[in-house]
């Protein structure tokens, strides 16, 4: 058994959110795994204005605040989201708030946004950056900086939240941008979250024409002129499909470049036995699947390729995630099947997708979206 299953072993043993930072602390050390080799041609892609070698990319939440993107990123991923960052540091729910439902290879989350602020995310960025611009003739064989030395052309984004005692939240979208500006490779703006009460009532009408309105002037005066850093949405599976038009459509009116689809979801599907389905909170992993999976072909055929999707929920295999592809996904995201599988699983999913676009007949991932 290889080093990282017995890690992965290990870990699992501890309390769930005990587990997650003694992974952060260890990729933090650059004791992280090492993707060897790079993926197969067919895999890269371009979404929403990003060029990506991989399509397989982590979800946010798992860096929270963006402490290990770059051991990530040589873990294999094709490119990670840190945050959700809230503009003021926050503690989040009272513990416990992570917990694994193993029988139903799922977990169920109420962290609410617990995250170290703008300020410490910002620092780790700018430090990332002033590392890659002097690093072009450094190199380094071990530790964070081996993993910074493999990961510079990786692409990095910054999921932005609002504070749950926020008297704005829309200010606070707007708050989170401008503080980054120029940091990231992209943004997302997470409306979805179901921790942090009313949050999602942003995905309303009225609401997002607020929210995204006051994101698109924003954007126009950072950019000033020059072209602009690409803005994700981040929608929750469940949004009524009576809306998805009119969120496509606002989307695209309002200059997104992808949509997210989706974040954890407050339904507890009957199929559910672990005895931890009593939890309340988000939940993700296998039982997300279908219902993300639905969602994402409904946005696929309301968008009509005019507006490049992303499939988040629930993937843990290849097989998943080439189903995310032909659902109408350009790129996909995963979080939970790394509770369960570790970080060999991103390479796994890459070999697996790269035999299954060959078999189909599909020479890049491109040709095979929507195709089903
Ligand atoms: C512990 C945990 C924390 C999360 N935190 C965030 C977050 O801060 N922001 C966000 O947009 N999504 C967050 N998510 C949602 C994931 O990004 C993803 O959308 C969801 O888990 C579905 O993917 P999965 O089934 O592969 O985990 C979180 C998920 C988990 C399990």
């Amino acid at each position: 058994m290889s080093f990282y299953k017995v890690a992965t072993r290990l870990v699992r043993v501890l309390p769930a959110e005990a587990a997650h930072k003694t992974t952060i602390k260890s990729l933090k050390l650059g004791l992280g795994p090492v993707a060897i080799g790079t993926p197969p041609k067919a895999l890269s892609v371009k979404v929403g204005g990003l060029d990506l070698k991989s399509p397989i990319g982590l979800a946010a939440g798992f860096d929270k605040n963006a402490e290990v993107p770059d051991a990530m990123l040589a873990a294999g991923f094709g490119f990670v989201e840190c945050g959700t960052v809230t503009p003021k540091p926050q503690i989040g729910n009272a513990k416990p708030r992570l917990f694994r439902l193993t029988q139903d290879q799922a977990v169920i989350n109420r962290m609410g946004f617990n995250n170290e602020g703008l300020e410490a995310f910002k620092k780790r960025l700018e430090k990332r950056r002033l590392y890659r611009d002097r690093s072009l003739d450094r190199g380094a064989d071990s530790g964070p900086e081996r993993d910074l030395d493999r990961s510079l052309g990786g692409i990095v984004g910054a999921n932005l939240g609002a504070n749950k005692d926020s008297p704005d939240r829309v200010a606070d979208y707007v708050t989170g941008l401008t503080a980054l500006w120029g940091l990231p490779d992209y943004f997302t703006v997470n409306i979805s979250s179901p921790n942090t009460p009313g949050l999602r009532d942003l995905q309303g009408e009225k609401e997002m024409e607020e929210l995204l309105d006051r994101i698109s002037e924003a954007r126009a005066i950072l950019a000033d002129g020059q072209a602009s850093v690409p803005i994700f949405l981040k929608v929750a599976p469940d949004i009524a499909l009576s809306d998805v038009d009119r969120i496509t459509q606002q989307a695209r009116t309002y200059g997104m470049n992808a949509i997210i689809i989706s974040n954890t979801t407050i339904e507890r599907p009957d199929s559910l036995k672990d005895p931890q389905k009593i939890e309340g909170g988000g939940l993700s992993g296998a039982p997300l699947f279908e219902r993300s999976t639905e969602v994402l072909r409904a946005f696929s055929l309301a968008s009509a390729g005019k507006i490049d999707l992303i499939g988040v929920g629930g993937i843990s295999n290849g097989a998943q995630a080439y189903a995310k592809i032909l659902a109408g996904a350009k790129a996909v995201q995963l979080y939970s099947a790394l509770v369960y599988k570790g970080p060999g699983l991103v390479k796994e999913i890459e070999r697996d997708l790269a035999t299954r676009l060959k078999a189909d007949g599909f020479a890049t991932i491109a040709d095979a979206v929507g195709k089903c």
